[in-house]
């Protein structure tokens, strides 16, 4: 995972090898400037801030009312007009300057245009700091662009001591974290940012003048909170056990194999961390239901990314959404992150470039690269029931571990999906004749399994008496499953994974037809 330090040493080298402007995208002015100074005083370079409430100032000077206030680079193209006269080594830190690039702006996408070519020749760096990505086309040469990662435990831990000395004198206020529970705190806090995180420690405190391991559990719903609000991501709460997923024995095994592969102790082994796996097969086989599953396998949270928001939101700002996105899974990593039916957010890409002037692809592509560089703790799970729409870049070596194919229940496995349900239901499979409900199935999917389970119960029920294997029988004679109806489609996708995706069951899938002979 990228780190604090390693960003700083990015930022370092970037200006040490004089890119002209470097843009880097964060929510934290403040935790920004303060990493930029340490950079400027070992680089033996002044450090200007602007904003367009300010103008240029000199930076890291505490506010204060004797502070010289420049008026006249308050406009920015003054302010860039400064930039391009002085002559010291110098960075200057454009603080929302954004908002200034867009279309209509032209004369200061002119003006930072003329700024970076004179750098160039300098001992000058511009700093763009937005929570925002926008690059006008004019400029997407001149300009890098950083994503600032989030506070670590680390950080988080000094900001808790500074607030804990704030209010240790306070005769009424309760401070019982024992270093486990203090461990547990901060690390409930990874994926806020510095600002978000003090909110929610005052906020526990002021509730009822104490700080305890209690309170771990309200920074978790704050964060849960916080989250939400950024729009992609959402914390997926999981009731699915591993044992609930029948057959898919491959998959499973693979799953197993890989518990602990987040450890320390995987790392110290030598292995690389997974970087996920795709999921690709008939609708209601079980995929995304497996993809609960690993979240309990692992004990790892499962963060869900919302994948039609991703590329439905506003043109522009969904590329930075995505990134929003992926370093906030990474702050809190490890974690599962699933994109579930990526292929029916995807429906865009292979038309872009029409529709949304390549926004889609571009999203999308920023997510590919991540993928393939990935060193972090965080595992994908994507899921996807048709491949029509999946660009092949996505299927090339190197960015999912694995692609399994998830087929119809096999004879063998239909057996046991029964079992998961009837026991769901509080029902003792041993009561049932699994082998007939298995052949009376065949072609059916696990959903369609379940809702003949379900189906069964309402029937008895009505008659008033005790769920038996006839009720389940009838209801599985009187629906047409969806491979039948499918039957193309399903076994097209077939075809596509032979040979290219690995079959999450060891087993055939013997669909038995039965035709009847016509003798004329
Ligand atoms: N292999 C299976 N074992 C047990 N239940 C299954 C299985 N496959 C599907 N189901 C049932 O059908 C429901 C829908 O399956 P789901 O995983 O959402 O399908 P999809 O493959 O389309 O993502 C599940 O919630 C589960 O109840
Ligand atoms: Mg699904």
């Amino acid at each position: 995972m990228k780190t604090g330090n390693d960003t700083l040493r990015e930022i370092e080298v970037l200006i040490r090898a004089r890119y002209p402007i470097i843009y880097i995208l964060s929510w934290e002015e403040q935790r920004v400037l303060h990493w930029l100074m340490q950079v400027a005083k070992k680089r033996n370079k002044r450090l200007f801030e602007w904003s367009f409430s300010t103008g240029i100032l000199e930076g890291g000077v505490p506010p204060s009312p004797q502070r010289i206030r420049s008026s006249t680079t308050k406009d920015p193209i003054n302010a860039l007009d400064e930039v391009i006269g002085q002559v010291e080594p110098a960075i200057y830190v454009f603080k929302d300057l954004h908002p200034f690039l867009t279309r209509n702006n032209f004369a200061v996408i002119r003006k930072l245009k003329d700024a970076a070519n004179h750098i160039k020749d300098s001992y000058k760096t511009l700093i763009m700091v937005s929570p925002t990505l926008e690059i006008p086309p004019e400029l997407e040469k001149d300009m890098t662009v950083v994503d600032f990662p989030l506070p670590e435990a680390e950080d988080f831990s000094n900001l808790l001591d500074r607030i804990l000395a704030e209010v240790k004198d306070q005769p009424n206020v309760i401070i019982d974290i024992p270093p486990p529970a203090r461990e547990q705190m901060l690390k409930a806090a990874l994926g806020l940012t510095l600002n978000e995180a003090e909110n929610v420690f005052a906020k526990t405190l002021v509730n009822d003048s104490r700080l305890t391991e209690q309170d771990i559990a309200t920074i978790f719903a704050e964060k849960r909170q916080i989250i939400r609000k950024s729009g992609l991501l959402d914390y997926y709460d999981v009731d699915v056990e591993f044992g609930q997923v029948g057959g898919l024995d491959s998959l499973k095994e693979w799953l197993r194999t890989r518990a602990l592969a987040f450890t320390d102790r995987a790392r110290e082994y030598g292995l690389p961390n997974p970087k996920g796996v795709l999921l690709l097969g008939v609708q209601g086989c079980g995929k995304s239901l497996s993809a609960k599953a690993v979240s309990s396998l692992w004990k790892m949270p499962l963060l869900r990314l919302d994948m039609g928001r991703m590329f439905g939101s506003l043109v522009g700002s969904s590329e930075e959404n995505i990134r929003q996105a992926l370093r906030t899974a990474e702050s809190i990593a490890p974690v599962i992150l699933w994109l579930d039916e990526i292929d029916k957010a995807l429906a865009g890409t292979r038309s872009s470039g029409s529709s949304d002037s390549g926004t889609t692809a571009r999203v999308f592509g920023t997510f590919l690269t991540w993928l393939s560089e990935k060193k972090s703790p965080v595992f994908v799970i994507a899921t996807a029931n048709d491949i029509s729409n999946l660009p092949p870049e996505l299927l090339r070596k190197g960015r999912f571990d694995e692609i399994f194919f998830v087929d119809l229940p096999a004879d063998n496995e239909r057996p046991e999906i029964f079992a998961v349900h009837l026991r769901a239901h509080q029902r003792d499979p041993a009561n049932f004749d699994l082998d007939l409900l298995a052949e009376t199935s065949a072609g059916f999917s696990g959903a369609e399994i379940e809702e003949a389970v379900i189906s069964g119960l309402f029937d008895a029920f009505a008659e008033d008496i005790e769920v038996t294997t006839r009720h389940i029988e009838k209801a599985l004679r009187e629906t047409v499953p969806l491979s039948k109806t499918m039957e193309v489609e399903i076994d097209r996708l077939r075809g596509w994974a032979e040979g290219r995706a690995r079959p999450a069951s060891s087993r055939e899938t013997i669909v038995v037809e039965r035709r009847r002979k016509i003798e004329i």
